[in-house]
C-alpha cells in the first residue's frame, strides 16, 4: 500500500489543490490530504470547516482521505504511514519556497521524499489568499474554486 500525503493550509481550498490530489489518485494507493491546525496567518476556514469543505470534494475519490495535523510534516508523514509528500508547483515562483521546505524535510526525516506536480496551466495564477481577496472584494470565484468552497465564502462574507 503506498501512500502519498498532501498538505497544505487549504484555507479554502481551490481547483488547484484538487488537480494535484486527483494526479495522486491514479499514481498512489491511497492519499492523505493533510490539513495543518494553525497556519501562520490566521485563516478564513476553521480547520473542521476546511476538513469538512474539502471531504465534500474528495468524496470522487474512494482512496482519498482528509486528516488534520499539527507539528512537523514529516512526523505526521510518518504517522499516516507516507513517505512521499506531495507539493503542487504553479511556477517558478513556488520554487524558492519549496525547495527550502523539502531540503528541510530531508534533513529531518531522510525517508520521507518529496515530490513536485506542475499544476495545470491555468490554475498557475491560483493561490488561497487570491480567491479570498477576489472573493472580499465581490469579484467572481465560481472558476476558481470548486461550487461547496464558493458557496462557503459567499456565506462567510456575507
Ligand atoms: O498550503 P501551504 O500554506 O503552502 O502549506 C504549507 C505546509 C502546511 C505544507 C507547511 O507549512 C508545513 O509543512 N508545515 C509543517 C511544519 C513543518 O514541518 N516545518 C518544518 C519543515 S519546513
Amino acid at each position: 500500500m503506498i501512500t502519498a500525503l498532501v498538505p497544505g493550509s487549504f484555507d479554502p481550498p481551490t481547483k488547484g489543490h484538487l488537480d494535484v490530489v486527483e494526479r495522486c489518485t491514479t499514481l498512489f494507493d491511497q492519499v492523505v490530504v493533510g490539513v495543518i491546525l494553525n497556519p501562520s496567518k490566521s485563516p478564513m476556514f476553521t480547520s473542521d470547516e476546511r476538513v469538512a469543505m474539502l471531504e465534500e470534494c474528495c468524496v470522487q475519490w474512494d482512496n482519498v482521505r482528509v486528516a488534520t495535523f499539527q507539528g512537523l510534516l514529516v512526523d505526521f508523514a510518518h504517522h499516516v504511514g507516507a513517505r512521499t509528500v506531495v507539493k503542487g508547483l504553479r511556477a517558478v515562483t513556488d520554487f524558492d519556497y519549496e525547495i527550502q521546505m523539502s531540503q528541510m524535510n530531508r534533513h529531518l526525516a531522510g525517508d520521507v521524499v518529496s515530490l513536485f506536480v506542475a499544476t495545470k496551466p491555468e490554475f498557475g495564477y491560483l493561490s488561497s489568499s487570491l480567491v479570498k481577496e477576489v472573493a472580499r472584494l465581490g469579484g467572481d470565484v465560481e472558476a476558481l474554486v470548486p461550487p461547496n468552497v464558493a458557496s462557503a465564502l459567499k456565506e462567510r462574507l456575507a
